[in-house]
């Protein structure tokens, strides 16, 4: 903020400045914010955004999720015009929903949950799995049911589906009153076959479709692939409202291109306080007091618990490479309040877009938004973004430099 030619330090971000109200003494508040991202479009995503946020002092994981839970409640109950499908909200760790759905923010309206083969084909001569078994990976399936009746053209294109999302391939195994239908026949003996079948619950009738890979591609190929398979039989409901809690979310992940950790959600986000002691030997184990309201598919709402300790807060810096007087340049007010008794706090915020979006049966974010972003940014009504006159730059003190200026002459 400019005032009278003097800077006025705001913080860092907005998340701080949450923060900063709470270690300030006001005790909890809610406020609709509009919000602006630079980040790649995508069905569900625009620049502009409008949230429902939240901070309360005093509270912990358990108080938010309880206050979120009951006003979802009430607004699917008042607006939705459809049947919440389990009231209280399933509560699935982030290592759960990877492990059974391939995504953070899983389609609780059907089941068809992945799951895993390895040790059933381990030692076997289908070298396509003990290959990738051998260099640490995994190998996970799916099931469809009735999908040993798909003609040959669409259990390939289901195979070009997943090639498409990463995967190298996808293995077929039709359970048909006359046998079993697979390039796995010629490798795996009856019984490892039939343990396969076991583990996915198949049936006569049914196709179960398998991928070996990384756990991170063989989450995100199988994950896309139970939801076409869902959508193909028509089991994504419009009808029901399936919420569910993603918990428990690593705290850190690691930046190969600028060589150490950074934090996934935020700096301050607490961690769970028995992975304190991982921070140093194990920082990628370390989960976070955070966590995600999920519907039908779509991440609703997400926060976390801060930290409100001033030695863990300097700890979290170091680990992610700000030092010492980065740290005091950029929130030393923030670790200094932190010394004077700063309750414990967190909060979470509502995509209030993407509320509407749901209510309103779209799955297109734009449909719900006034002026509406396409692909590029570009907002088509007005034609913005455009040039700004230099009257109006002078206005608020905004310099557009040559180097700037240049790269937008480059650019068009
Ligand atoms: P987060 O980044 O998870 O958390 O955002 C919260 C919720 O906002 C919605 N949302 C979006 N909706 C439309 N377009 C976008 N580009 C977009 N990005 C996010 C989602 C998401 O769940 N400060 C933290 C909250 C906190 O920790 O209290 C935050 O903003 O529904
Ligand atoms: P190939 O040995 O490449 O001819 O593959 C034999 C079968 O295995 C084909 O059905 C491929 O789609 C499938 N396949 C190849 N790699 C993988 C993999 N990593 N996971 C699952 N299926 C695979």
């Amino acid at each position: 903020r400019l005032h009278a030619g003097k800077f006025y330090a705001l913080p860092q971000s907005p998340q701080q400045y949450k923060q900063l109200l709470m270690v300030g003494g006001v005790e909890r508040y809610f406020q609709i914010a509009r919000c602006f991202r630079d980040e790649d479009l995508r069905a569900d995503r625009q620049p502009e955004f409008t949230q429902l946020d939240v901070e309360m002092s005093f509270v912990d994981q358990e108080d938010i999720l309880r206050l979120t839970e009951d006003l979802a409640i009430a607004l699917a109950q008042a607006h939705g015009g459809r049947r919440i499908a389990s009231i209280p909200f399933p509560r699935l760790t982030y290592a759960e929903a990877m492990e059974r759905y391939g995504s953070d923010k899983p389609d609780l309206r059907f089941g068809l949950l992945l799951t895993d083969v390895t040790d059933a084909v381990r030692d076997s001569e289908f070298r396509v799995f003990t290959s990738v078994v051998a260099s640490g990976g995994q190998v996970k399936g799916i099931r469809v049911p009735g999908g040993a009746s798909y003609t040959r053209r669409e259990t390939d294109e289901l195979t070009r589906f997943v090639t498409q999302r990463g995967a190298k391939g996808l293995v077929p195994l039709a359970i048909t009153a006359e046998g079993l239908r697979s390039p796995l026949t010629k490798s795996l003996p009856r019984e490892k076959l039939d343990q396969m079948i076991d583990r996915l619950a198949g049936q006569v009738g049914d196709l179960l479709m398998f991928v070996a890979d990384q756990p991170d591609v063989v989450a995100t190929a199988l994950g896309e692939l139970r939801l076409e398979v869902g959508r193909r039989l028509g089991l994504l409901d419009p009808g029901v409202l399936a919420f569910a809690w993603v918990t428990e979310m690593p705290a850190f992940e690691w930046n190969a291109e600028r060589g150490r950790y950074q934090a996934k959600h935020h700096q301050f986000t607490a961690p769970l306080d028995q992975d304190i002691p991982c921070l140093d030997s194990d920082p990628l184990s370390v989960r976070a007091k955070q966590y995600d309201l999920v519907g039908n598919g779509y991440e609703l709402a997400g926060g976390s618990i801060r930290i409100h300790r001033r030695e863990l807060q300097a700890r979290i810096f170091q680990l992610i490479g700000i030092d010492d007087q980065d740290a005091a340049e950029m929130f030393g007010h923030l670790l200094e309040a932190f010394e004077y008794g700063t309750p414990p706090h967190g909060g979470i915020a509502w995509g209030l877009d993407r509320w509407v979006m749901l209510f309103a049966g779209e799955s297109v974010i734009r449909d719900v938004i006034a002026f509406p972003k396409t692909q590029s940014g570009v907002e088509p009504m007005t034609g913005t973004p455009s040039s700004i006159r230099s009257d109006e730059l002078r206005d608020l003190h905004i310099a557009v430099t040559e180097m700037e200026a240049e790269r937008a002459l480059d650019a068009t």
